[in-house]
């Protein structure tokens, strides 16, 4: 089978991207690493101390004026001034999963406004996100944000508000990673 959009999360000591923090926020802490290489493939380098994988595909929850809102007001991956980063790998417990997909679009959407809170930081984070739990890995999600260094404070107000919803009562493993462009 061949895997949508795939990415490779490589934490080592080379990468464009240098880590500035990592901190454990539910379950197992990941090792701590310099910095994080993106291949947009699916490899297992061996100089690597881990290696978190995920396709960006499909969406679950999102209604059709969500979509074309969202569209509307997000911004790319890669822009110049966006030098700042996080990588939160997340995932749920078995609780999550074993709702139906109407039972969670609600804890999700409804009961903790996801998209509609978070909505307000676009364009200023651009997004992408990766889903891990069909491959096997040990999150099921891997989050990616980008911004300007201006806009962490805004970034962080979010994570607070997300972290805070009845969705994340779901969440029992996270790391919050930040990184900045490696230039050299
Ligand atoms: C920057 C603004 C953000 C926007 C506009 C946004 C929007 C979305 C949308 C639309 C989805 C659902 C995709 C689908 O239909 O399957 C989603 C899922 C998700 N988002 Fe966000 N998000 C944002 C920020 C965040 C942040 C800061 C985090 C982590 C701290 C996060 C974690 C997740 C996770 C884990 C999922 C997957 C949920 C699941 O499928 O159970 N998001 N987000």
């Amino acid at each position: 089978m061949t895997n949508i959009n795939p990415a490779s999360f490589i934490g080592g000591s080379t990468g464009e991207w240098k880590v500035t923090r990592m901190q454990t926020i539910t379950g197992e802490p990941l090792l701590p690493v310099e910095y994080i290489h993106i291949k947009l493939e699916h490899i297992s380098p061996k100089n690597a101390l881990w290696v978190l994988r995920g396709t960006n595909n499909h969406t679950r929850y999102s209604e059709r004026t969500e979509v074309d809102a969202m569209k509307a007001r997000q911004e790319g991956l890669g822009r110049s001034h966006a030098t700042h980063a996080a990588l939160i790998p997340i995932r749920k417990n078995a609780a999550w999963w074993a709702m139906a997909q109407d039972e969670r679009r609600k804890i999700f959407e409804e009961e903790s406004q996801h998209i509609a809170m978070s909505m307000e930081y676009l364009p200023a984070i651009a997004r992408r996100l990766y889903h891990s739990r069909d491959l096997g890995e040990p999150f099921d999600f891997l989050t990616w944000f980008e911004f300007a260094p201006g806009h962490e404070g805004a970034f962080n107000a979010l994570v607070a508000k997300l972290r805070a919803s009845r969705e994340w009562e779901f969440v029992d493993r996270e790391i919050d990673i930040r990184l900045i462009k490696n230039e050299s």
